[in-house]
Order: C-alpha cells, then structure tokens, then sequence
C-alpha cells in the first residue's frame, strides 16, 4: 500500500474517494469542511441542519458522485470534540476510513490530513491507523476477497512541512509495519508455529533487519541450567527456543541504559497436567503475544536506529500434559538457583520468563519490561480495555506510563505492595508459582516474574485481555491487536 504527500487543491483530486474528518460542535462545518461546502454548493450545511452531520465519534457520511468534486465520492467521518482529538482518535478514523472504503472495492483515496494535529504526530498517526487497519486475518482462507487499497494520498498539510510530514509518515510505516509482524505471528495456530518455526522466523527477521541473533536450543537451555523453561518444555514433544535479538547503536548515547525486552512465548497452553477447559482452548495458541511483540518491538527499532542498546529474550515452548510431562507438586530449580514448587502447570508463563529475565541479566541489561499473556486474571481486573503494568521501580514505570500516553495505547498500573509477595512464599521450595492467598492472581504472578529480576528495574505488562480482539474494531480486524508495541518503541525511544 502507498502511501504519498500531495499539496493539491481539494477539487482536482482525482480518486476513488476524498475523505475528510469532521469535528463535532454547534457548527459542524468549518475550516476544511466549510471549504469543501463550498465546493459543494451548501450540501454539508443543509446535512448539518438536518442533524445527519454531526460530527460524533466515527459518524460516517457517505456521499457518491459529490458535484464540484472530481473524486467518486466524499466520506466524512465523524472526529469527535476537537478538545478530545488526539493521535489515538486520528488513527481510529483514519482505519475506520480505510476498513468502510475497501469493504466497498475502493483502491484509492485521498485523506484530507492537514491541520488537525502538528504535522508529524499527525502524519506518523495516518500511517499507523492506515496500515494497521489493512491488516486482514485471512491467511488460511483459500476464497481471499481481492479488494485491497492500493494508495492513500495525504493532502492538506501546511506549505513548508512537507519534509516534517515525510518524517511522520515514515516513522509510522515503520512502527505499523512492525506491528503488523507481530500481530501476524500471533495469529499463526501452534500447529504452524512452533517454538522452532517462531525461532526460525526470529532469525530470519533478525538477518533482514540487520540484527545480531542467537537461537539457544534444548542442549544449550539444558546446559545453561534453565530448569524452570525445561520444566514446562518437558510434557511437549516440541523442543523449546530461548531466541535472543540484539540492537547495537552504532553511535551509544553515552550513560544510556541497555534495555532487556522479554516476551512469553507459549506457542500453545492447554494448562499442562492442570488441564484448562475444552471450551474457548483455542484461543490459547495467542500465548505466545508477548514474544511477537517484542520481535516486533527489536525490528522497528533496528530501523529507527535509537542510540540505546536493546537485547530481546523470547522464551519459547509449548506447555502441554504428557507422560513427561511436569506435575503438580514438582520442585524445580530454576536457572537463578532458586527453588520453586509448581502447584499449578498451567501458571508456566512465570516460570519460562523466570530463565528468560536470569538469562537477560547475564547478558548485561541494566533495565527489563517483559511482556506476557500471564493471567486470565488481568482480563477480570481491565477487561480488553487496558494493558496491566506492575513494576519495581516507579521512576522507570513512570517513563512508560508516559510512553503508553504518548504513543495512545491504555495502560494502568496495579500495586505490588509486600503484601502480596507473602501470597507465593514456598512451603517446601524457596517460592511457589500461585498465591495461596485468594484473589489478586495478577499482582501475585507478577510478584513471581519480580522475584527473578531482583534489583534490576523491571516493569511487566500483563497483556492476557489486550493481546486479542475478540471482535472486529471499525478500525481494526478481529484478532491479534499487537497491542504495546508503539509504547515499547516509544519508551526505547525516549532515552
Ligand atoms: N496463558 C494463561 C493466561 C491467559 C488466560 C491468557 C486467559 C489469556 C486469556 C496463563 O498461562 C494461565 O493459564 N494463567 C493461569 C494462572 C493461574 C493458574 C494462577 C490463569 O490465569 O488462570
Ligand atoms: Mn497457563
Ligand atoms: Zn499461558
């Protein structure tokens, strides 16, 4: 899909459809509207009067064979309060746009950008909305419905910021692109995406990015003593991964942190010998979330070329019930020395990220965010609507709260206060991989992860109710969200 500047007058725009964002008020038709209804001869206006332009929140108008206009059609979509208008609401009407044009055959359109947000933030925002929103889950449909938007023309930006426009634009190809990897990897089922297929395909993508890459198989994990990854690896047929992807500036800012990206990835969790119901199992095969989003996260950053070093460490496996498998009860020693008691096998995303953040240590991280589909409890908490951040350190938990912020993606902060760190202190182990408590079986799964990362300022995002869009979104396709990859590269980023 292409995406281009143009500083054309509205009327001569050539193409499929113009479309336009409209903010709600008294009046809706002002600033860009008002010109275009003039063009029009004061349609806008009488639909205005009539209450059918408005203005609200993705109110889509739709009109064909517009006179005055030499495009097919003109789409206005409804952009909220301009008070409430941010990047998050440009990229909602930007997909929703794209998503309504190309279920109607459109191939083309022109998006009348200009004016609404500073000229980069606005055109970075274009990108993201439009290219995500193209994304389609039909891989393995075998009758793919050929429409597809070829070009998008962005119009309307002010004189002299057509440089500062380009930046935008293709800052965001690059984090909607990236985005669009992770949510693919997501999307594959665990019979297509192994721990070995996900490695390979890390690989591959590191090679193409030009990232350093190391893919540590089942002897070198075994010789590396990660007891608690080889104990959830041990029910599987399929070996484990421990991939790791590596960003090195070629110009360090001097006193920059090296930043530790860990992601869960569980190419598919029936809960182990702790079985989980047949009902509503398959969605399982997205337990692997975390660890596309933080490939996704290295490979747009090895493209924006920050000045902070970056290691990605993906644990990878799948957890399932066998004759090897690990049971309830079972006392593994994890690569950090520490002893833990498994009550449950289907808490395993702790117990791979446990080996994974001792590993990334060893590798010289002075700061770790993990990522993980770790707790159906999180979804009771947030529901789908907001990521859930715990962490050790608030400085750093600041600086991505203010990440999330800026790059529009929901997150909100839980406590760990010692309290609940008594809910998984070991009976016949050093520490459990439940609460014995009751409740708080986010917090608690957290205070697992925090056991491993010690003094290391670390922040973990429970992405279990984010990760995965049960239904489709105007502006998004049912499925995989690649939710926090914009904040992961945005707080990267920042230093
Ligand atoms: N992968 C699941 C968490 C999950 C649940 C993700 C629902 C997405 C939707 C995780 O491995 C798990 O099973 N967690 C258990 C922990 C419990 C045994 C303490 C859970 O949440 O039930
Ligand atoms: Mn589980
Ligand atoms: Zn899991």
């Amino acid at each position: 899909m292409q995406i281009t500047i143009e500083m054309k007058p509205y009327a001569s725009l050539e193409t499929d459809a113009i479309v336009t964002p409209v903010f709600e008020a008294e009046d809706p038709v002002q600033g860009r509207v008002a010109e275009l209804d003039q063009l029009l001869g004061g349609l806008l206006k009488r639909l205005a009067t009539g209450g059918e332009l408005t203005g609200k929140n993705l109110e889509f108008t739709l009109l064909h064979a517009p006179a005055g206009l030499k495009a097919t059609r003109l789409l206005l979509v409804g952009a909220g309060k301009r008070e409430q208008f941010n990047g998050a609401t440009l990229r909602k009407v930007a997909g929703a746009a794209l998503r309504s044009l190309k279920a109607k055959s459109v191939r083309n359109f022109a998006f009348l950008a200009g004016g609404t947000l500073p000229t980069a933030e606005g055109a970075q925002a274009l990108a993201e909305g439009f290219i995500a929103s193209d994304f389609e889950t039909d891989k393995y449909k075998t009758d793919k419905k050929e429409k597809k938007i070829e070009s998008i023309t962005l119009v309307g930006f002010p004189e002299g910021e057509v440089a500062v426009a380009e930046k935008g634009l293709a800052a965001g190809r690059i984090i909607a692109e990236a985005q669009n990897f992770t949510r693919d990897l997501v999307n594959e089922p665990s019979n297509k995406l192994t721990p070995r297929i996900l490695a390979e395909k890390a690989e591959a993508m590191a090679k193409e990015a030009g990232l350093a890459v190391d893919i540590l198989d089942e002897k070198r994990i075994a010789d590396l003593k990660m007891g608690a990854l080889l104990s959830v690896a041990q029910g599987s047929v399929e070996p484990p991964r421990m991939i790791v992807v590596t960003y090195t500036p070629v110009n360090p800012k001097p006193g920059a942190p090296v930043i530790g990206l860990v992601g869960k990835a569980v190419t598919f969790d029936t809960g182990g010998i702790s079985i989980k119901p047949a009902d509503g199992m398959e969605k399982m095969k997205y337990d692997m979330a975390g660890g596309a989003t933080m490939l996704g996260t290295i490979r747009a950053l090895a493209a924006l070329k920050p000045g902070v070093k970056v290691v990605c460490v993906v644990p990878s496996t799948e957890n399932m019930p066998g004759g090897k498998a690990q049971k309830p009860g079972d006392i593994q020693t994890a690569m950090s020395g520490k002893t833990i008691e498994v009550l449950n096998t289907d808490a395993e995303g702790r117990l791979i990220l446990a080996d994974a953040i001792t590993y990334a240590k060893q590798l010289g991280v002075t700061h770790i965010v993990d990522a993980a589909t770790l707790t159906g409890a999180i979804v009771v908490a947030l529901a789908n609507v907001n990521v859930g951040v715990f962490g050790s350190n608030q400085e750093f938990t600041d600086k991505l709260l203010a990440s999330a912020k800026a790059a529009g993606e929901k997150m909100w902060q839980l406590p760990m206060d010692d309290e609940y760190r008594e809910f998984i202190k070991g009976s016949f182990a050093d520490i459990q991989n439940i609460g014995s408590g009751k409740g708080g079986g986010s917090i608690t799964g957290a205070w697992f992860i925090r056991e491993f990362a010690g003094d290391t300022p670390w922040i973990h995002l429970d992405i279990a109710g984010t990760a995965w869009n049960d239904d489709a979104k105007p502006w998004l396709a049912k499925g995989p969200t690649g939710v926090a990859l914009r904040t992961l590269v945005h707080l990267v980023q920042s230093y």
